[in-house]
């Protein structure tokens, strides 16, 4: 049992377990997966060796082995920007060197042509943020209750090495890969455009506004941005990412996965991606770490 937190701006514990995450030193390696749920995290966990486990009583879960003989993290990141920004920054604070993040979320899609099972990709993120303020005033345009980001690209080595060792190592899946611009909503709800009786949301037209006015948008979903975002933002860009997720809705049909579709697209996307973290190349690895390391 913890003997409390110290530091309001950044809170640790006496053996330097962060607040949120209750990861410490040693508990995270250079190459992650964050995954969307519990569930998701502790199947893919299955593949790893000499696993040691950190659960927290926020739900976050923090799994760190070795994926053939290369020490890799999967965590459960669960959902929206604040819990991406728990896992992000709590990560950075107990490692060193760079760090690799890679997103395996779901998703729904705003294109017609894109199929539940496929695994949307994106090469760049924006955000959709609900506007509180435009609620309380009067509105001549209808676009002022949602603001939707500038874009911000993937990290382009990272990116390119994922699709390059995807293409190279599993030729079969590489058909149902569909690369664009990923979109993250401040909400699954209204900033999804998601339609609820019960509330004014002011998000009727937000399937075709996305479709206008950012056509190559290939998923909808609520992280990858603030992942790209943070990227971007971190000192060094000692943080690099990477975002995809596997496309369980359908929103022009409004078609939803079923639970055996979902738990079957969890290994045959998950696989893959692991095998190509796994293959992620870090400068100076060797001097990185000490022996207690991971
Ligand atoms: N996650 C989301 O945020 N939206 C969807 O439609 C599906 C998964």
């Amino acid at each position: 049992m913890s003997g409390g937190f110290h530091n309001a701006d950044f809170p640790m514990d006496d053996q330097g377990r962060t607040y949120h995450l209750m990861v410490k030193r040693g508990d995270v390696a250079n190459r992650i997966l964050t995954v969307g749920d519990t569930h998701r995290a502790t199947a893919l966990a299955k593949y790893l060796e000499n696993v040691h486990k950190v659960e927290a009583s926020r739900h976050f879960i923090t799994y760190t082995g070795h994926y053939h003989g290369t020490p890799l993290t999967i965590v459960a990141s669960l959902m929206g920007y604040p819990n991406t920004d728990f896992v992000v920054r709590e990560f950075r604070a107990v490692t060193d060197g760079p760090l690799y993040f890679i997103r395996f979320g779901t998703c729904g899609t705003p294109d017609p042509n894109l199929r539940i099972g496929d695994l949307a990709v994106g090469r760049d993120a924006a955000g959709i943020i609900r506007n509180p303020d435009a609620f309380r005033a009067p509105q001549a345009d209808p676009r002022a209750y949602y603001h939707i980001t500038l874009p911000v690209p993937a990290d382009q080595t990272l990116y390119n090495h994922m699709l390059a060792h995807l293409r190279a190592n599993h030729p079969d899946v590489v058909p149902r890969i569909r690369e664009g611009t990923a979109l993250s909503g401040c909400s699954f709800f209204s900033s999804q455009g998601r339609p609820d009786s019960h509330f004014t949301d002011h998000n009727e037209s937000m399937l075709t506004r996305i479709t206008t006015e950012m056509p190559h948008t290939v998923s909808i979903e609520m992280e990858t941005f603030h992942l790209y975002d943070l990227a971007d933002v971190s000192v060094g860009h000692s943080v690099h990412a990477f975002g995809c997720a596997m496309i369980i809705a359908e929103r022009s049909n409004k078609n939803f996965v079923t639970p055996a579709e979902k738990e079957r697209l969890v290994t045959a996307w998950g696989i893959p991606l692991l095998d190509a973290i796994a293959a992620i190349p870090i400068p100076h690895e060797e001097e990185m770490h000490g022996p207690e390391c991971c």
